[in-house]
């Protein structure tokens, strides 16, 4: 430990917080942060040799795990071919065509570099589409840190912005419904994640998507899923196709780069093609459809498609579901599982968690202690309680019991805080 606290402090003599994003520096359970030097499979393991069974899974991206080898193999030959060529590949059209393949309301993608830039640029387009401005979101949602997006909850962004952005409860349909028959003339869409995972997990009912899928298209607003985390997580089809409601825009991320750094939004023709060079909303980028990540994107999606991992995930999720279900039962602590697949959330509470006033209610000290003791004893999970816990293609039976039988002690731990 002594090595990784030498390690933390020069991060932080060079980089701000020792990160380069905010999460990464474990502030939420109150512990130096973790450094990670190598990924395989399941396995991380930091500069010292310390390693931990991952369930960060790379925020969500890493659904075959890290460093899959039919990924590893078409990455390395697209090094050796295909650095940025600065024009068109055909790389960048067989990903779009994999992903319009599956995905139902895509008729046209475009890609971008980060699942920040993707929100931004759907928020452009449904800005043009309508020529109203407000965007309705909703309180705990993330959309990445554009300053549309994220007005009004950080510094540096003017208020005037914040005049733009109506934040609701999520699943409260009452406000939703409220604010969009009150202001119908001047809401360009909404924007929500299917399921949220910023948050932590929170997966609405269904009932809440059909009524936002209605109301939007009886007011001519746009419906904006944001499916960075869900899109072929959820199944191929991701959200959308799991509970058939159809956006008008989607976004993407993470997964479909296969480990690098990706965006995209897709959406129907009449709508995408407002985007330049069709169109006259402006979206470039020098690496947007970079050739290496779209070869990434191209290994991961085919793999998903021919070895779909879905129905096994789901088996592995609910037995953990169980699993720690039974140990904080022993332990005497009161939890709430949120989980949809294999991605699943451990909050402390003895009340159900529906929306981010609710998650806010949840005692974040235990989850603190609980993440720890989980840590010291070889299991890695997101040092926050606002995120979600991600099992990838890679998990086995035994990592999972592995999980459960360290959680029986972290539990314990976490009762006492
Ligand atoms: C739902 C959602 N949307 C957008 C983003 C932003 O993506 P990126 O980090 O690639 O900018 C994230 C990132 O975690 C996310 O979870």
């Amino acid at each position: 430990m002594g090595s990784n606290l030498a390690s933390v402090k020069k991060a932080q003599n060079v980089l701000v917080g020792g990160v380069n994003s905010p999460v990464r520096a474990f502030r939420h359970v109150q512990a130096p942060f973790v450094i990670l030097a190598h990924g395989a499979g399941v396995s991380v393991q930091d500069p010292a040799g310390h390693t931990w069974i991952d369930f960060i899974s790379g925020w969500g991206a890493l659904i075959l795990g890290h460093v899959h080898p039919v990924v590893l193999r078409t990455m390395r030959s697209a090094l050796s071919r295909n650095w940025p060529l600065g024009l068109s590949s055909p790389y960048e059209v067989e990903l779009a065509r994999l992903m319009i393949e599956a995905v139902p309301t895509l008729q046209r993608v475009r890609f971008t570099v980060s699942g920040t830039e993707a929100c931004m640029i759907a928020i452009r387009l449904a800005r043009a589409a309508t020529g109203r401005s407000k965007i309705l979101v909703f309180q705990g949602a993330y959309h990445g840190h554009s300053d549309s997006l994220m007005a009004a909850s950080t510094k540096g962004i003017p208020e005037s912005l914040g005049d733009e952005l109506l934040r609701l409860p999520y699943q409260d349909l009452q406000a939703a419904e409220q604010a969009i028959q009150q202001q119908a003339d001047s809401i360009a869409a909404v924007i929500i994640e299917p399921v949220a995972a910023n948050m932590g997990v929170i997966v609405p009912q269904i009932e809440f998507l059909q009524n936002l899928r209605r109301l939007t298209t009886a007011h001519g607003i746009l419906l904006i899923f944001d499916e960075v985390v869900t899109g072929f997580r959820l199944g191929l089809g991701g959200a959308q196709e799991r509970f058939g409601v159809l956006p008008d825009l989607t976004t993407f991320g993470k997964i479909i780069g296969g480990g690098l750094p990706i965006g995209a939004v897709g959406g129907s023709e009449q709508i995408m093609t407002l985007l330049a060079p069709e169109g006259n909303v402006f979206h470039g980028g020098t690496f947007a459809g970079h050739p290496l990540v779209m070869q990434t994107g191209m290994a991961t999606l085919k793999e998903l498609k021919r070895h779909p991992p879905y129905r096994r995930l789901e088996r592995l999720g609910a037995q953990l579901e169980q699993g720690l279900l039974l140990q904080a039962n022993r332990s005497g602590v009161p939890i709430q599982i949120n989980r949809i697949g294999s991605m699943l959330t451990v909050f402390f509470s003895n009340r159900p968690v529906r929306n981010e006033e609710e998650v806010l209610l949840c005692n974040r000290v235990r989850f603190a202690r609980w993440a720890n003791v989980l840590r010291e004893q070889g299991i890695l999970i997101p040092p926050s309680p606002f995120e979600a816990i991600f099992l990838s293609a890679k998990h086995s039976e035994s990592d999972i019991k592995k999980f459960i039988v360290a959680s029986a002690h972290a539990f314990d731990a976490a009762g006492k805080a």
